[in-house]
């Protein structure tokens, strides 16, 4: 099954602007919970660090196919999940029919002091305008409500982006251009951000955090055509190839292990007080 429905590289992701923050053009929540799980798997230690209270009202901003928002509710808390991509919160409904799941943009979020937490996992970094989104967490927030999220942090999937970066300029240097999907601020930068749009930062940390892919030998080109298909835009079959083996080539030595690749997250993990 292919997770590419179209080769533009601007379009529809969890929450993100299509405008200013390219993702994946259309996400395929099936395949998402079929190999790339781990995603929400691991955002079980953030719901930990969130520790939804019984009768608490909390927004999963990106909520994805909705199981962490499950997750949250079965500690007695009350949840919206929200996504910017209709197919994610089309899974979710129907994953969980009775949760609440809507479609918003998290850079345009209506909410008005309506939730005791704000609670989002791997979602922010593909947003590239980070403050409307603290903006908007702060205003869905009550008084002393708390925001509690995980994302990629300074220097996450480094060496997979250069790997990426370099064949792109070997394989079709006519067409170079900035490939730039993510936006992975320093702890330094995010918690600037959020004291200047009205939060005081409890607690804060970068840490690495490698990541095994699903898949064996294809589990790096798999993540490749999930999360950063524009690399291969415009390439046919043949071009492709090239492009997925020199990269896999260039990362080998580095990033596969005991047959599985290992992707070099690194994770920005942080509570904040409105
Ligand atoms: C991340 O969760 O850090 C991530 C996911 C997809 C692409 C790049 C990074």
């Amino acid at each position: 099954m292919s997770d590419r429905t179209s080769k533009t590289w601007t379009g529809k992701s969890p929450s993100e602007n299509p405008r200013t923050s390219p993702g994946p053009s259309v996400w395929n929540a099936n395949l998402y919970d079929a190999k790339h799980d781990f995603v929400w798997k691991y955002g079980s230690d953030v719901v930990s660090l969130l520790a939804p209270q019984p009768g608490e009202r909390i927004l999963d901003l990106g909520c994805g196919t909705g199981h962490l928002s499950a997750q949250i509710v079965e500690s007695g808390a009350r949840v919206v999940g929200v996504d910017r991509s209709p197919e994610m919160i089309q899974a979710a409904r129907q994953a969980y029919p009775k949760l609440k799941f809507e479609i918003a943009d998290a850079t345009d979020l209506k909410f008005d002091q309506e939730f005791d937490a704000v609670f989002s996992n791997a979602v922010l970094h593909w947003i590239h305008q980070p403050v409307r989104v603290i903006q908007g967490v702060r205003r869905a927030l009550r008084p002393g409500g708390r925001f509690v999220a995980e994302f990629g942090g300074k220097g996450n999937v480094r060496k997979i982006k250069q790997a990426l970066d370099e064949t792109h300029k070997q394989v079709r240097p006519s067409t170079v251009g900035d490939v730039n999907p993510w936006y992975y601020p320093s702890v330094g930068e995010y918690a600037t951000l959020l004291e200047e749009n009205g939060f005081e930062v409890r607690f804060m940390t970068l840490f690495d955090r490698p990541t095994g892919l699903a898949d064996g030998d294809a589990g790096l080109r798999n993540w490749i055509a999930m999360f950063c298909s524009a690399y291969l835009d415009g390439l046919d079959d043949k071009k492709r190839e090239t492009f997925l083996r020199k990269v896999e080539d260039t990362l080998r030595p580095d990033l596969f292990r005991d047959g599985q690749w290992w992707a070099d997250y690194r994770r920005l993990r942080l509570v904040a007080q409105a």
